[in-house]
């Protein structure tokens, strides 16, 4: 693959490794909204094709990325509503805990920990107190002795947000359906950047964010819901939930059933006439990118930054547990943060800074000329 910056919109001197903040317009997707806006000038041509076609065909996208029935995806505002959509419907046995991991999204945190109160529950956080380079397997390992039959679920991320190292969600996914507990991933920081699916690593939802590596608007998510919770209770009462809300004449037959399989978890007004075609010109490009082509750019782009990183003896983490699209630099004793975080600004260098890393995002739009300019930095002195 070669760099795909000429379909988004950056300014050429800007050297923007922050697609974990957000990722950078597309110009499709640009497209797609200004139809959208000229739509909204001609509203007498608003049809049911607008209301429904197009949620539809988001789905079978998303569906398609994660290698799940289009059915069991539904449309979220936010991670912490899918996240608490789904923890509602989830009552622990006596004396469970859930578990989640050290310094996790606080919308995975701040839910688990609200459902954790509200059942009189434990909230076990798990850990690992070894360097970057060497934390993978040791984190992963605990996660595994963690769970027992006394887990009623746990909440993790595919890779931590801060610094990318990957949880083993095959192993981790396979000792939660050995034991019984619910296994939640929040995807936002991985699907569409690398490959997911949800029925290998048996997960029973996942949640994903829709504006960084979707590609897609900020306030437009996409989660899948599995089939465990077909029959629960949605945060609201959408009428466009229920099978009778294609036939615009008869919506007060309330008593209509919910949409089938995941479809009562939309949210309302689940058609975001201007932000659903940008979730699906996004969708539809990261489709045609290919999250493992996306990995294998990454890893090619990045590897001289890692053979530097490696001649300074800054850690990483290690092959088998990183993800090339996100990573953490970790500043060695005496170099400051913020001093660092200056100097890359002045080279107009955008990376973000998270707990005591400074966070790199690397895409398919990025360039050796991106790469060149945050080495530069690191080897200037500080
Ligand atoms: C791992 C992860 N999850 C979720 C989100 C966004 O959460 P929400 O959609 O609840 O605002 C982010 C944003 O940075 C994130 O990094």
């Amino acid at each position: 693959m070669e760099s795909q910056s000429s379909l988004v919109y950056l300014d050429k001197d800007i050297h923007y490794l922050n697609c974990a903040a957000k990722s950078p317009l597309l110009k499709s997707g640009e497209r797609t909204m200004i139809e959208a806006m000229e739509r909204e000038k001609q509203l007498h041509l608003r049809n049911s094709d607008d209301f429904f076609e197009r949620p539809e065909h988001v789905r079978k996208l998303f569906a398609n990325l994660v290698e799940c029935r289009p059915s069991q995806v539904a449309f979220m505002p936010a991670v912490s509503y899918g996240l608490s959509s789904v923890l509602n419907n989830i009552t622990p046995g006596r004396g469970q805990h859930a578990i989640t991991v050290t310094s996790e999204f606080p919308s995975d945190y701040l839910g688990i920990r609200a459902w954790c109160d509200k059942h009189d529950s434990e909230l076990k956080v798990v850990g690992s107190d070894q360097s970057l380079d060497l934390m993978g397997s040791d984190w992963n390992a605990r996660i595994l002795e963690a769970i027992s039959e006394d887990t009623a679920v746990v909440v993790l991320s595919a890779i931590h947000w801060m610094h990318g190292m990957r949880f083993d969600l095959k192993q981790i996914g396979a000792r939660c359906r050995e034991v019984g507990a619910v296994f939640l991933v929040d995807g936002t920081q991985a699907v569409g950047a690398m490959s997911m699916n949800v029925h290998e690593f048996q997960i029973d939802a996942l949640f994903c964010a829709g504006y960084k590596w979707l590609f897609g608007p900020y306030s437009l998510g996409c989660m899948y819901i599995g089939e465990r919770f077909n029959d629960g209770k949605p945060i609201e009462e959408s009428w466009m939930n229920r099978t009778n809300s294609r036939n615009f004449a008869s919506l007060t037959n309330y008593g209509m059933e919910y949409m089938p399989d995941a479809g009562r978890y939309n949210v309302g007004e689940t058609s975001h006439f201007l932000l659903m075609p940008m979730l699906s010109a996004g969708l539809e490009q990261v489709t045609a990118w290919g999250p493992d082509e996306i990995q294998a750019y990454c890893a090619a782009l990045n590897k001289p930054l890692y053979d530097l990183l490696d001649e300074k003896g800054w850690p990483r983490v290690e092959e088998a547990y990183c993800s090339h699209h996100l990573f953490g630099l970790k500043m060695p004793d005496g170099i400051s943060i913020d001093a660092m975080k200056s100097k890359l600004e002045e080279k107009n260098v955008y990376v973000s800074q998270r707990g005591e890393s400074l966070r790199v995002s690397v895409h398919a739009f990025n360039t050796e000329a991106d790469i060149e300019a945050l080495m530069d930095a690191l080897n200037s002195d500080t």
